[in-house]
């Protein structure tokens, strides 16, 4: 290959690799265009991720539930979601990746909710971070807005308050709550999210919050009629069997062909089965 042709070949690979951002996302949903959104923890999971060319990539809490064991999202630290975060990102060349805010990280006060989000954009290179709640943070988003970075809201069922609530049952049945959901939904737009996870609603209602606003909202068990979908990864692989809610599709039964494979590999080894004659030097 001649010199200018390589280089043609090389500019023209970069062109293809186009990176999705958040204005990307807003373009979405103007011409229509649904919003792919998995979780991601780790290196290798999120390089399969980002070649199969999920948008956006969530760097979630429930990091606390599916990677380190814990009954809620609570207990995971800041420090833990920068180190998921950072190996992450190391791996993505086109995803956006976004980075929840974990319990306590936020909640004090607006500096400590900016603080906590500059160490997340600094030390893993995040693109964007999520919080959970309405009025009671936007305060907080404005003042992150502040420092250039972009901030995912999230809405409806919010794990981080599973105390407050006490159940994981669906949000904003009533009329009460529904109203109010619209109302932070308006808000978090207003303060600059440049996008909003709904969860766990009614799908009428997720409906009306789409119409109503004109930046993306990402649904989890909230319909179809929103801009995009993101499910726990970890749910949708089956590598978790233990949570079955009505609102997730599993693609595949991981835990059982990871079992199986596995099974499989102590015998051979107790049968000296492996390594055989092709697998030695
Ligand atoms: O932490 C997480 O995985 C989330 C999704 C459920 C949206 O926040």
């Amino acid at each position: 290959m001649a010199t200018f042709e390589i280089q043609f070949f090389v500019m023209s690979i970069h062109k293809e690799v186009k990176k999705v951002t958040t204005h990307t996302l807003i373009e979405m949903k103007l011409r229509g265009e649904k919003i792919s959104m998995l979780t991601a923890y780790d290196y290798s999971m999120a390089k399969i991720f980002d070649a199969a060319k999920v948008d956006v990539l969530l760097v979630g809490d429930s990091a606390s539930n599916v990677m380190h064991g814990h009954e809620t999202t609570l207990p995971i630290t800041l420090d833990e979601m920068i180190s998921h975060a950072a190996s992450v990102i190391k791996a993505v060349q086109r995803s956006l990746v976004v980075v929840d805010l974990p319990f306590g990280s936020y909640q004090g006060n607006s500096k400590e909710a900016l603080n906590s989000s500059i160490r997340i954009m600094k030390e893993a290179e995040a693109h964007a971070v999520k919080l959970e709640g309405g009025e009671e943070v936007v305060e907080s988003i404005r003042r992150i807005l502040t420092a250039g970075i972009p901030v995912m809201g999230h809405l409806g069922l919010t794990p981080q308050s599973i105390y407050k609530f006490g159940t994981y049952e669906v949000r904003a049945k009533e009329e009460e709550e529904a109203q109010k959901l619209l109302k932070d939904a308006a808000l978090l737009e207003d303060a600059g999210c440049f996008a909003i996870v709904l969860e766990k609603i009614p799908s009428k209602l997720a409906k009306q919050v789409a119409e109503m606003v004109k930046i993306p909202i990402i649904g989890i068990g909230a319909g179809p009629d929103v801009d995009g979908q993101v499910l726990v990864s970890h749910d949708m692989l089956g590598i978790n069997k233990d949570f079955s809610p009505k609102f997730l599709r599993r693609y595949l039964n991981l835990y059982d062909e990871i079992q199986g494979a596995v099974e499989r590999y102590v015998a051979d080894v107790k049968s000296v089965d492996f390594p055989n004659e092709k697998e030695q030097y």
